[in-house]
């Protein structure tokens, strides 16, 4: 599907699925969007020193970007999963532009790095942090690997039923640990009602600018 740049409300810039009108994230700001429903509302909430995160949708790694520069700061130790079915291409990758906008130079590096790992390969990215990513479909990912956290990032509900229904939110409970948490931008009834048939305690917790709600919800 063919995709084009963007560029959202706070100046960061996100991608667009053309045919769908689909941003990859928020109009209003994709990095200001990711640093609160995935950072400040889910892995500044899991208290542990070692969190071991899975993503659903790695797009253009700006969670895993801001997941790194969270554990740095934080002294955190990461293993980051990523699960991505339409990979960006390095054209993509080089017009995301959150690494100017984070004003460090150290992560320039770092996202670049994040971008050019071996597929299905653990890679140390640094001594606090390893990434795995996964090229393909979150419905035929066949992992036995248990994760604290997961940044349920697919596309909205209305676009991808199949990765909001009971089916898929029992695919992430089974993936997490007890006591692990997934986080998403959306707050939609239905969806609620999908995480809580398969065992997840629903919270609905103020979104980011331009969202009144998002979830967090608890593998109790
Ligand atoms: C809303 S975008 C978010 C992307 C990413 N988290 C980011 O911050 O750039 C959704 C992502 O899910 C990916 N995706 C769509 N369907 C998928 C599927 N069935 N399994 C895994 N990834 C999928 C898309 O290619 C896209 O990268």
């Amino acid at each position: 599907m063919k995709r084009s740049v963007i560029t959202t409300g706070d100046g960061s810039t996100s991608l667009k699925i053309d045919a769908w009108d689909e941003p990859y994230h928020s109009r209003h700001g994709a990095l200001q969007e990711s640093q609160h429903v995935f950072i400040r509302e889910g892995l500044a909430q899991v208290d542990a020193p070692k969190v071991a995160i899975l993503e659903l949708g790695f797009g253009t790694g700006l969670n895993a970007l801001l997941s790194y520069d969270f554990a740095k700061a934080n002294s955190k130790i990461i293993e980051y999963y990523g699960v991505e079915a339409f990979p960006l291409t390095p054209a993509e990758v080089s017009e995301m532009n959150y690494t100017e906008l984070l004003a460090d130079e150290g992560l320039i590096k770092i996202f670049t790095k994040l971008h050019l790992t071996q597929p299905g390969v653990w890679t140390t990215i640094d001594s606090f942090f390893s990434l795995k990513n996964v090229e393909k479909r979150f419905e035929e990912l066949q992992e036995t690997k248990k994760f604290d956290l997961i940044y349920h990032d697919a596309f909205s509900p209305k676009l991808q039923p199949e990765l909001w229904d009971e089916k898929a939110f029992e695919k992430g409970f089974s993936l997490l640990r007890s006591g692990g948490k997934l986080v998403t931008y959306s707050a939609k009834g239905s969806v609620r009602r999908a995480m809580e048939s398969v065992g997840f305690v629903v919270e609905k917790v103020p979104g980011p600018p331009g969202k009144r709600e998002m979830i967090r919800a608890t593998k109790g």
